[in-house]
């Protein structure tokens, strides 16, 4: 019989991998509260160290799945495909993508958390809604998806639960940041969501989770190995976050920009995104549909509108507008915006409300950040580059300050830099 005493030491000397029968020992005898949370603490350390080699990362997701329900979607008559992403600013993509695959055929299960820290949620976008609700039991979720085609909800507390406690545990730890132990919490509710297909969407820069790019090639791969060992065909495209997505960055605001584009005019960066992603999902999905098309028709703007009523929201309703505005970011001088970075303008739409520090925290659904100005563009000196919004103007001086360096203008235009970077498919 293991003991995690062994299997902690084991790790932390980097003596031997861990076996697949110890893996889900260890899983069972940590819900039975026979293992506690410093002794699992410990070993989520040993493992930010010395990683897990691929056979223990299969054991340890397929653990992790195990450790609750897994959604049966074969009922539902479309191939089923999900999207997600790692995060970014200003990332409203799926609120656009989801409708959109799910109007060419598709049914797209897209199971979400809250926003933390200076990237949003899908789920607090969707809530600055009038009388939008993200929970749904499991038959209402086959029941729209098998109508509508898209569903955006909360993850119910059934998915994968051993990966909400050991989130909580990384989170006080300095265990966040670890290629296997992201990969296999990302993978093991998206596999344990039920999706036949899922193309991910791994961001690299400022406004990333995983700034550098060899990190982020790095948890793509693992994804990518993940998703097929567990029969969930999967593709993943490194994408550029070094400055905000669109125009908009909060929630109502975002929800606002996702309509626009629905209506086809949709800022170019966040369409080349959306297209990019729709493309590879109704690849892998098997259909032959062209996603251009299904803007330019109506037909993926009526999906939405079809997917908030069965939540309960208005399509229709005025969204929340935030009672004061400010512009702000002065042009240093004329020239070409080189840079706008991402992260300073998570943080101050982060910093106006629209963005939480606890998970517990609520976002106020009318702050954030317009951006008036975006790289490639010429303005000349003086010229506010955002306009900030919020409830409490007392929230600005703060969101100013989180701005401080973000703009960069130059004598030349910059050179186009494609947001896509690359490809990761599995290998054959
Ligand atoms: N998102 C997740 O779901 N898990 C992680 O470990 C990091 C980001």
């Amino acid at each position: 019989m293991p003991d995690v005493i062994t299997l902690i030491k084991a790790k932390r000397d980097g003596a031997r991998p861990l076996t697949d029968e110890e893996i889900r020992w260890l899983f069972a005898a940590y819900a039975r509260g026979e293992v506690a949370d410093e002794q699992m603490s410990a070993l989520l350390m040993a493992i930010y160290f010395n990683g897990l080699d691929a056979a223990e990362l299969r054991a340890w997701a397929a653990a992790m799945i195990a450790s609750g329900e897994r959604l049966d979607l074969t009922a539902i008559p479309r191939p089923t495909v999900d999207k997600h992403s790692t995060g970014g600013v200003g990332d409203k993509v799926s609120l656009i993508l989801a409708p959109l695959v799910a109007s060419c055929g598709a049914a797209v299960p897209q199971l979400s958390g809250r926003g933390l820290g200076h990237t949003g949620g899908t789920l607090d976008k969707l809530e600055a809604i009038p009388g939008w609700r993200p929970s749904l039991t499991n038959s209402e979720i086959l029941e729209t998806l098998g109508d509508t085609g898209a569903v955006i909800c909360a993850a119910g507390a059934g998915l994968a639960p051993a990966d909400r406690r050991l989130y909580a545990l990384r989170d006080v730890t300095g265990t966040v940041e670890s290629v296997p132990l992201i990969a296999s919490s990302i993978m093991s509710k998206k596999i344990a969501e039920g999706t036949a297909a899922l193309v991910l969407d791994v961001k690299t820069g400022s406004g990333a989770f995983m700034k550098d790019f060899t990190k982020a090639r790095e948890l793509a791969e693992t994804m990518v190995r993940l998703g097929e060992e567990h029969h969930v065909r999967t593709r993943a495209l490194i994408t550029r976050m070094d400055s905000p997505l669109g125009w908009a960055v909060g929630n109502a605001v975002e929800v606002e920009e996702a309509v626009t584009a629905l209506r086809g005019d949709g800022p170019a960066d966040l369409m080349e995104v959306t297209f990019v992603l729709a493309e590879h999902m109704l690849a892998l999905a098997g259909i032959d549909a062209d996603p251009r098309a299904a803007i330019g028709t109506g037909r993926a703007l009526r999906t939405y509108q079809e997917m908030i009523r069965a939540q309960g929201g208005d399509p229709d309703a005025p969204l929340p507008r935030a009672r004061h505005a400010e512009q702000a970011l002065a042009a240093p001088e004329s020239g070409w915006i080189s840079r706008l970075d991402a992260l300073a303008v998570g943080t101050a739409a982060w910093r106006l409300g629209a963005g939480r520090a606890r998970k517990e925290d609520p976002v106020s659904p009318s702050a954030g950040v317009i951006c008036l100005a975006k790289p490639g563009e010429y303005v000349t000196e003086g010229q506010p580059v955002v306009e900030l919004r919020a409830d409490d103007p007392g929230r600005f001086a703060a969101a100013k300050e989180a701005l401080a360096g973000a703009l960069t203008v130059s004598p030349q235009p910059p050179a186009a830099s494609p947001l896509v970077i690359e490809l990761i498919e599995a290998r054959q």
